[in-house]
């Protein structure tokens, strides 16, 4: 594996699952495999499970670790070509890419998406340009479209926790007080259409009208604007707000009540409830259900270690 971007990175979504379990079992069981590599981890976003996860999971493979912060200590990157860098940036994402790539075996790139051009962000243009200037594998820890390892994790994390062959998963929009990327319901959904492609789920997305994903990410997905519905015989509801893909990055006001609380829980086959984290109280979930017996979320964060340490175990077999 050189890069790791989407669901299209990975063919037998079971296997790697399985993959990602036997790691959990047995975390140290391949601790040699990353002896005297080095992975840099390059942040221009905030983050607290990617970045300790992903270091837990090259630290159990024996690897060493650098993390970069470059949107607070790095120089201001400049990352169109044919440009005259006399304003605020200092330098081209040709040079510090080829440089990273010069210290690092294998490179994690987390670039959100700027919200006000959707064709270069949904072009991913800066996570292009990373991976073809540094020369080394790649893992997104966060596109401007797709958040993989967060999606890879979720599947994970619904594979441990269902009590039938083909759990029913929805995706439900919640409330929020800012406009948040379609990353993570974008890649949830990719993966989760994958994998009912392949027989693992049955897949329902639901979201106030206006709210629609982009298309690609959704084919083979039911989708409705219909929370209840939607909800009835769900055994697990992934919880996540996103802002407009149609009007970009815009927020509507939603009239109906779309807060996940042990209300709506009644009408679900008793859900486990799932949100990537971080996530705001009483306002996308309430605390009843955060701090209940069907909450996900801390499991779910734990598991981002084994998705990073399959991924990257992946990698490290196939460097030359
Ligand atoms: N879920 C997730 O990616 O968390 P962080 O943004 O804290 O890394």
């Amino acid at each position: 594996m050189k890069k790791f971007f989407s669901a299209a990175d990975i063919d037998d979504l079971a296997t790697v699952v399985q993959d990602a379990l036997d790691l959990k079992d047995k975390p140290y069981e391949a601790k040699a495999l990353g002896v005297n590599k080095t992975l840099g981890l390059v942040f221009l976003n905030p983050s607290l499970r990617t970045r300790m996860s992903t270091q837990k999971a090259a630290m159990n493979l024996g690897m060493n670790v650098m993390v970069m912060n470059m949107d607070k200590d790095g120089w201001a990157l400049e990352t169109q070509d044919g440009v005259v860098m006399n304003g605020t940036t200092v330098e081209h994402i040709r040079e510090a890419a080829a440089v990273m790539g010069e210290y690092c075996d294998i490179l994690g790139l987390r670039s959100f998406p700027s919200l006000k051009d959707k064709e270069a962000d949904y072009n991913e243009d800066l996570f292009n340009k990373f991976v073809k200037f540094c020369g080394v594998p790649v893992i997104s820890l966060e596109s401007a479209t797709r958040h993989p390892l967060q999606s890879l994790t979720d599947l994970i994390t619904i594979t441990e926790h269902k009590k039938v062959d083909k759990p029913k998963v929805v995706l439900a929009w919640a409330p929020h007080v800012k406009a948040l990327p379609q990353a993570v319901p974008n890649s949830f959904s990719e993966w989760m259409c994958k994998a009912q492609q392949q027989g693992l789920v049955d897949f329902t997305i639901a979201h106030p009208m206006g709210y629609d994903l982009c298309e690609d990410f959704t084919k083979g997905a039911k989708i409705s604007d219909n929370l209840a519905e939607s909800l009835e015989g769900a055994d697990f509801v992934y919880v996540k707000n996103w802002s407009s893909y149609i009007e970009y990055g815009e927020v509507y006001p939603v009239a109906q009540d779309w807060m996940m609380d042990n209300e709506k829980l009644k009408l679900t086959n008793d859900a486990k409830i799932m949100h990537c984290l971080p996530v705001r109280r009483d306002l996308e979930l309430s605390s009843e259900i955060l701090d209940g017996p069907n909450s996900l979320v801390i499991k779910e964060a734990s598991n981002r270690v084994w998705a990073a340490q399959v991924v990257l175990k992946r990698m490290l077999e196939n460097l030359t």
